[in-house]
């Protein structure tokens, strides 16, 4: 654990007591948008309002992302614009916390680099954030503190979810995994699985506020309960959730394909409310590069696991996330993952770059591939996913479809969006008085990304 205050300038002027309106900046990934709802929540417990816009806030909570290195630089870019602001507001407060603050070099860039930053926190210490600020504030004190890890238990904390009809909820935090290109598992620390009874007890206080899907969360939640005495294990866990009234919908987020079991398959099959939408980060397709990359499957059990899936579960949706040019990568290696691309044929994948990530065994390999190859591939990768995309959507056309309604399409403000089961985008025209409802749609068009269609 480290802490560390320092005396703020405040160019001797007495501070007001005006700090109550807040305004969260988040990057990253789903947990890190679920930790922002747990920071919005205790903002709002303690009695700060949300701003509408950067300008008006008293507070700025940056959420940040380490896991590739754009998302650093576009972190360290925000903090450098929000100078500006400092200047016009000697009493903003700029708090940033999250992953990246998990790294001590970032902290140190912060520390050396940007003065206008007052309070820095982590992962493990979220629940301390209403305590720091009010140091802070009180104090006049820039606030670092970072714990290397939680104390054992995962606080149970207020949340302020963005929708009324869904909700995501944390089962499982940190990661035990260890592929060598990936910084979580030091950011996140190890496994912990949360209470199921806590579990169960927030989905069923949620479903009797209205929330009709439920996403569960974890950076491998095919790992929930290793950490038990009791046996419990994530199948298990679904069922019971599948057994709640008025929940209508459960999704989970990520499943790692090592750990993906017959008896989890045999569960979402037999769950009606399970959602029939497999993400499944393949990540490579050359089992010599899974190997490097210690996933613990070769590209034989990846193909056999999606056999299985689609066998049993006809109307599956799969999608993926694929990391093009890890450190050795040849073209025969990269021909091997856009073959794994054409026999699975993803709905869609999330396609990343390598980036080198300090402090992970593959960045001290000495064969990087370099920066034009790995872009040449990330665009012949694209090209192929879109097709299959394109294709897949092109058999959805005139099929009826069930839609949980989110709002106000982004693209489209007069018409509505909404996902299908397998979590495909659907866009149609309807009034604003079915959002949060189920409502079946019929597909009249498609693009690669989106499906459009009619109130059927
Ligand atoms: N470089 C590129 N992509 C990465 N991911 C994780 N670490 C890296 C890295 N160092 C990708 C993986 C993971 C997703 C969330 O981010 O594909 O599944
Ligand atoms: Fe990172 Fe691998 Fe853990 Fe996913 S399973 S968070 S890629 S170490």
């Amino acid at each position: 654990m480290m802490t560390e205050t320092y005396q703020l300038n405040t160019g001797g002027k007495n501070v007001q007591e005006r700090q109550d309106k807040y305004f969260i900046i988040t990057y990253g990934c789903q947990m890190n948008v679920h930790d922002s709802e747990k920071i919005a929540g205790m903002m709002e417990e303690n009695g700060y309002i949300k701003s509408v816009n950067l300008e008006e806030a008293d507070i700025i909570l940056l959420n940040t992302c380490i896991v590739r290195e754009n998302a650093e630089l576009k972190v360290l870019g925000k903090i450098g614009s929000l100078k500006r602001l400092k200047k016009k507001n000697k009493n903003l407060i700029i708090a940033v916390g999250g992953c990246m603050m998990q790294s001590s070099e970032a902290v140190s860039i912060i520390k050396e680099k940007y003065p206008q930053v007052d309070l820095v926190f982590g992962t493990h210490n979220l629940h301390r954030l209403p305590k720091l600020i009010e140091n802070v504030k009180n104090e006049r004190m820039r606030t670092i503190e970072i714990w290397d890890k939680d104390k054992g238990l995962i606080p149970e904390l207020p949340h302020l979810r963005g929708d009324k009809h869904k909700a995501w909820i944390s089962i499982i935090q940190g990661c035990n995994n260890y592929c060598t290109y990936c910084i979580v598992p030091y950011v996140r620390g190890r496994e912990r699985s949360r209470h199921p009874e806590n579990i169960i007890q927030e989905i069923k206080n949620l479903s009797k506020e209205g929330v009709k899907e439920i996403t569960l969360l974890g950076q491998n939640v095919n790992s929930y309960g290793k950490d038990f005495e009791n046996e419990i294990d994530f199948a298990d866990l679904l069922m019971k959730i599948n057994n709640i009234n008025l929940i209508e919908r459960i999704r989970y987020m990520t499943s790692h394909p090592r750990d993906f079991s017959d008896k989890l398959i045999y569960s979402i099959k037999k769950g009606s409310k399970i959602c029939e939408h497999f993400h499944l980060p393949v990540q490579a397709g050359s089992t010599s590069v899974l190997n490097k990359m210690n996933r613990g499957y070769t590209k034989e059990e990846y193909l056999g696991l999606i056999k299985k899936i689609k066998d049993s579960i006809p109307d599956a949706s799969i999608t993926t996330d694929i990391i093009v040019g890890f450190p050795g990568e040849t073209e025969e290696d990269f021909q091997e993952t856009i073959e794994v691309v054409r026999t699975v044929r993803f709905d869609m994948a999330y396609t990343f770059i390598y980036s080198p990530r300090t402090g992970t065994p593959a960045a001290d390999i000495q064969e990087q591939v370099s920066e034009d190859v790995k872009n040449n591939r990330l665009q012949r990768l694209m090209k192929i996913q879109n097709e299959i995309s394109l294709e897949n959507n092109q058999q959805m056309k005139d099929k009826i479809v069930e839609v949980l309604v989110d709002g106000e399409s982004k693209n489209n403000p007069d018409m509505l969006s909404g996902r299908n089961r397998n979590n495909k985008l659907i866009i149609f025209p309807a009034e604003k008085d079915i959002i949060g409802k189920l409502v079946n749609v019929k597909i009249n068009r498609i693009s690669s990304f989106t499906l459009y269609g009619e109130i059927y």
